[in-house]
């Protein structure tokens, strides 16, 4: 795929409503990048704010983190897919059954749905609390795996297993990575961070970054200046 640097780019709007939301995406729009609606702003707003920022000519990735039985998985991402998203998440410690439905609802539709490994926020201690006696990174593959093998063609993994993850499964497996952090930014509560270049050069497709523009004095520069790090990596 021959996208532009612009085109790797997802902002997250983790705003708290649609007027702060359209606030922010209005001036950036038009760029190509791609914007993330989460929980916290599709709890406050509904499917509404999809609507509304579509209507400033967004593309939406729509990161729900799906996880429930086969049927109402399935039955929530043709929602997704009815709402004309581009792409959307399930977790993957939902297990086969629910990654093949939720692959097939968004079956010869534009909606991407992604797959989420392990979140940032767990390492092994948190992992064994639940019963995993993997690590962090053979637990991320473990469930790409599963995934791959059940009709997935894309994931959400932090920067830490963005190699493994391309050396596994090549250039077919679309890779998002949130933790991407421009140099000089601040951290915030990201904890294993990759600048942008880095990311882009260890193999990640888009990259989610929020509070470095979201919070940045100019977002329209900040976003820009992201940009060319990328270009500059390639
Ligand atoms: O502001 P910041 O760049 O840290 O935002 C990153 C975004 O990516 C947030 O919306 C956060 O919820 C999301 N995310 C993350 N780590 C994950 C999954 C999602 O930071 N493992």
């Amino acid at each position: 795929m021959n996208q532009s640097a612009k085109e790797k780019i997802i902002i997250a709007i983790d705003t708290p409503d649609a007027k702060s939301a359209k606030c922010l995406v209005e001036p950036l729009a038009g760029e190509g990048c791609l914007f993330k609606i989460g929980l916290q702003l599709f709890t406050a707003e509904g499917p509404s704010i999809v609507r509304d920022l579509q209507s400033l000519g967004a593309r939406i990735f729509l990161d729900l983190k799906f996880h429930d039985i086969p049927n109402t998985a399935r039955e929530a991402v043709r929602s997704a897919v009815r709402l004309g998203v581009d792409m959307t998440t399930i977790h993957l410690c939902g297990a086969p059954a629910m990654v093949q439905e939720s692959v097939q609802a968004a079956m010869e539709s534009k909606t991407l749905v992604l797959g989420v490994t392990v979140l940032t926020s767990m390492d092994s201690e948190s992992l064994q609390s639940i019963g995993i006696q993997s690590n962090p990174e053979n637990q991320v593959l473990r469930l790409a795996e599963m995934g791959v093998a059940n009709g997935l063609r894309g994931v959400v993994a932090s920067p830490l297993e963005i190699a493994p993850l391309r050396k596994m499964f090549g250039p077919g497996l679309t890779i998002v990575t949130p933790g991407v952090r421009p140099a000089g930014s601040d951290l915030g509560d990201q904890k294993r961070v990759m600048s942008p270049a880095e990311a882009i050069r260890a193999g990640a497709d888009y990259l989610v970054i929020g509070r470095p523009v979201t919070k940045a004095p100019n977002p329209l520069a900040a976003l820009r200046s992201i940009a060319s790090e990328i270009e500059s990596a390639r």
